[in-house]
């Protein structure tokens, strides 16, 4: 998703707003750019692909200034190429912007500006931004940004540059942007990640605020009133941003996920929005989806509480059923993700709605009670420990309404989840599939399958495998697989088989008999010996949290093939680490 960088203050801006950018790298993009203000006036530098390009070009001209903005774009509207890259420059260069989101009314606002004169140089929906601030200008840069925010629709967090006025200026409504204060000066950025080397100090803009930032940040309302901010002082840890010697930073997230279960195991609080509920709604996108899918096979199972998991891209726009007592949990790593902030906006007001986030104060927290997971910075763009910290919450959902109800298994649910860690150790310790992911890496597609919540667990392996291997992985209820896909299973057919359910194993070992008689090669991921397979990567038994413990597995499997198959594995192709964007 795209990242934006801005900095005032008494330093050169080109250095600072470059390293923002290499902080941003992660979230995923395809062009860059940077513009400073240099004596009053705007200079504008952008390339397409990667920061290196960019840097190369800034070597072949002087950039001075200390006041600046930066952009990495991840393309929405318009090709991936040097013209639509960001900042954007209004007609006469007056004002240059950057913008993460999407401006759904850009259309009518082309032709607007397009009836008054002016042509567009780009294909892309921001470029509008720059023209209307400039139309509206009249001396008053925050004024010419305030008209313009109002005829805007869509989301966007934007950097501004006036080339009369040495301040920045940023504004936010829906999509990421935090201030923060360091000592050489001010900055703005898509996340607070972007900026731990440089403070801990931030004022977090919420939805519809605009600043103006000069030796200090002014917070206004998009009507101009003035916006009085604490000060959030975050507890990242900069190290979180280092890989501290291992090969990818998925990698190192993958070996952290028993600190990162343990942390948040330790830290729940009371959990009072479980009280006095109807059935629960689950949503989220990508591997959060997959949590909300794991939650529902364990809420339900465990305590007879309906539970719905939906997309949030499809719950937003189905017209759901939500009931006064129910209760809606939206899911997601980074808090920022488009479609689960729409879908938790529908159920605003209707019912009790909370978030399951891993970023302190991401947006969602502003809109819904957080129940933090302590995974700690995740900057892999495929999540590992952002999402078993999404489980460790749903069994600890599970566990509260047992004990709501005075139900004892809730302490043989508690009694297994505080040995997590230690078993998550274990799997990291004796799963070594490298072998296996030498097989698998020969074999463009693969299919996945499994029962109940491990169907859950290989939908979330599937997508691991496909995110950073690009192995077409397809996963399907183990069976389901007989009524139509088995056609494709030929001889070597990869499948992999999650089966660490007791009650279900014979039914999915009867599913894996029925592959190999048509010659398909099975990975069984299971804690039982499973004869039927051709290779057994083994993990402990658990009652409850197997299915967890089998995504683990997978991770590892998925990670090896990627490498086997010299893949980028922390910022695979086309992705981003948070989709800010519908
Ligand atoms: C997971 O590996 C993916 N990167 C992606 O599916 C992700 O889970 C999804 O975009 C949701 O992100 P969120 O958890 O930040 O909302």
């Amino acid at each position: 998703m795209c990242g934006i960088i801005g900095y005032i203050g008494k330093s050169q801006a080109k250095d600072l707003l470059i390293d923002g950018l290499r902080r941003l790298e992660y979230r995923g993009y395809d062009s860059s750019g940077i513009a400073v203000r240099d004596n009053g006036e705007l200079c504008v530098l952008k390339a397409k692909g990667k920061l290196d390009n960019l840097i190369g070009k800034l070597e072949e001209r002087s950039f001075s200034g200390t006041c600046g903005i930066g952009h990495t774009r991840w393309a929405t509207h318009g090709a991936p190429d040097e013209l639509n890259a960001h900042p954007h420059l209004s007609r006469s260069g007056k004002f240059a912007i950057v913008h993460n989101g999407i401006i759904e009314n850009y259309k009518e606002l082309c032709d607007m500006l397009i009836s008054q004169g002016y042509s567009l140089r780009s294909e892309t929906d921001s470029e509008v931004i720059a023209h209307l601030i400039e139309l509206g200008y009249d001396g008053d840069a925050l004024k010419a940004i305030q008209k313009t925010v109002k005829l805007l629709k869509g989301s966007f967090a934007l950097g501004i540059l006036c080339a009369d006025e040495n301040a920045l200026f940023a504004v936010k409504k829906d999509s990421p942007l935090v201030i923060g204060s360091g000592e050489d000066g001010i900055y703005i950025a898509s996340d607070m990640q972007a900026l731990l080397s440089k403070t801990h100090e931030f004022l977090l803009l919420e939805s519809g605020e605009m600043a103006k930032i000069t030796d200090k940040a002014e917070i206004f309302d998009f009507d101009l009133r003035p916006v009085k901010r604490q000060v959030y002082v975050a507890e990242n840890d900069k190290s979180d941003a280092d890989k501290h010697g291992y090969a990818h930073f998925m990698l190192k997230e993958i070996y952290e996920q028993p600190e990162a279960i343990e942390r948040t195991l330790l830290s729940q609080g009371e959990l009072s929005f479980l009280d006095g509920i109807g059935s629960i709604h689950l949503i989220g996108c990508g591997s959060a989806y997959h949590a909300a899918l794991m939650g529902k096979y364990i809420i339900e199972s465990l305590t007879g509480i309906r539970v719905h998991a939906d997309i949030a891209s499809e719950f937003r726009y189905r017209n759901p059923i939500i009931k006064p007592d129910d209760l809606l949990i939206a899911i997601s790593q980074s808090g920022e993700t488009a479609d689960t902030i729409g879908a938790m906006n529908i159920a605003a007001g209707k019912c009790k709605t909370a978030c399951i986030v891993n970023v302190p104060l991401s947006s969602l927290t502003h809109v819904a009670e957080p129940m933090y997971t302590y995974a700690g910075p995740e900057i892999a763009v495929a999540t590992t420990k952002g999402f078993t910290t999404q489980l460790v919450n749903l069994y600890l959902i599970a566990a509260k309404l047992l004990s709501n109800k005075g139900d004892s298994r809730v302490n043989e649910l508690m009694t297994e989840l505080s040995s997590l860690p230690l078993l998550v150790e274990n799997v990291l310790k004796t799963v070594s599939p490298v072998k296996l992911a030498f097989l698998l890496a020969q074999n463009d597609y693969a299919f996945f399958i499994g029962r109940g919540a491990d169907y859950a667990a290989a939908k979330e392996s599937a997508l691991k495998l496909k995110e950073i291997s690009y192995i077409h992985a397809d996963c399907y209820p183990a069976g389901e697989l007989k009524h139509g896909t088995i056609s494709l299973i030929q001889k070597g057919s990869p499948v992999i088989a999650i089966a660490t359910d007791k009650q279900l194993l014979s039914k999915t070992v009867s599913n894996i008999a029925e592959v190999k008689s048509r010659g398909a090669f099975v990975i069984a991921v299971s804690p039982f010996d499973i004869d039927a397979c051709d290779a057994l990567i083994k993990i402990p038994y658990a009652k409850y949290v197997a299915p967890l413990l089998a995504s683990v597995a997978t991770q590892l499997l998925s990670y090896h093939t990627a490498l086997v198959r010299h893949c980028e594995i922390d910022k695979p192709r086309n992705l981003a680490k948070s989709v800010t964007v519908e």
